[in-house]
């Protein structure tokens, strides 16, 4: 059984969670901007890891396109893990049944761009400003403008035990 770890990562987190996941299954990590849908259709299961932006899971629709035989999809973001972060980030990314999981990674603020950092600031502004925060809201306010490291590679766990159990190594 043939598998491979795609991956979106713009400051680091998403590409070192892609890399622990290959060297545990002893198979190769690669740029969703480097992969085909040639080389994808050669591969019994995909992993695809993405960031997180506002809820949503920065590249699955592309690898989703690409039509892979089976995806297990893993996202990482700076929110801790628990029931609330994993039910918004399913609810907007449509996963219903499909295998994935939440890896919990942090920021690096200093990493992006100006532009975005702006827009961060922005976002920071708008829910200082709301009457009624939700946990998110107040997590989101607090971390907004700093970096922060809360990767582990323990987190791989799960994922790498499902497609050990799946026989996909
Ligand atoms: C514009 C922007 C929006 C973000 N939105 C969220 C979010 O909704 N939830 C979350 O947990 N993390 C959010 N993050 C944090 C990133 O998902 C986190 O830093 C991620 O691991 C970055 O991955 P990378 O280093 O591979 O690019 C956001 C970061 C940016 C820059």
């Amino acid at each position: 059984m043939k598998t491979i770890v795609v991956y979106q990562s713009s400051t680091g987190f998403t590409k070192q969670y892609a890399e622990w996941i290959a060297t545990e299954l002893g198979c190769k990590a690669k740029e969703l901007k480097k992969v085909s849908e040639t080389e994808i259709a050669s591969y019994d299961c995909v992993i695809y890891g993405g960031w997180i932006m506002g809820n949503t899971i920065v590249g699955r629709d592309k690898i989703k396109k690409m039509n892979p035989k089976q995806l297990v999809t893993f996202a990482t973001g700076a929110s801790p893990d628990g029931e609330n972060t994993r039910k918004a980030i399913e609810t907007q990314n449509n996963l219903g049944e499909e295998p994935w999981f939440y890896m919990e990674s942090g920021f690096r603020f200093d990493k992006l761009n100006l532009f975005v950092r702006m827009m961060l600031k922005a976002m920071k502004k708008s829910v200082a400003k709301k009457k009624e925060k939700t946990e998110q809201d107040r997590y989101m306010e607090k971390v907004l403008g700093t970096s922060f490291d809360h990767s582990n590679p323990n987190y791989c766990t799960s994922l790498v035990s499902y497609v050990r159990a799946m026989g996909y190594n």
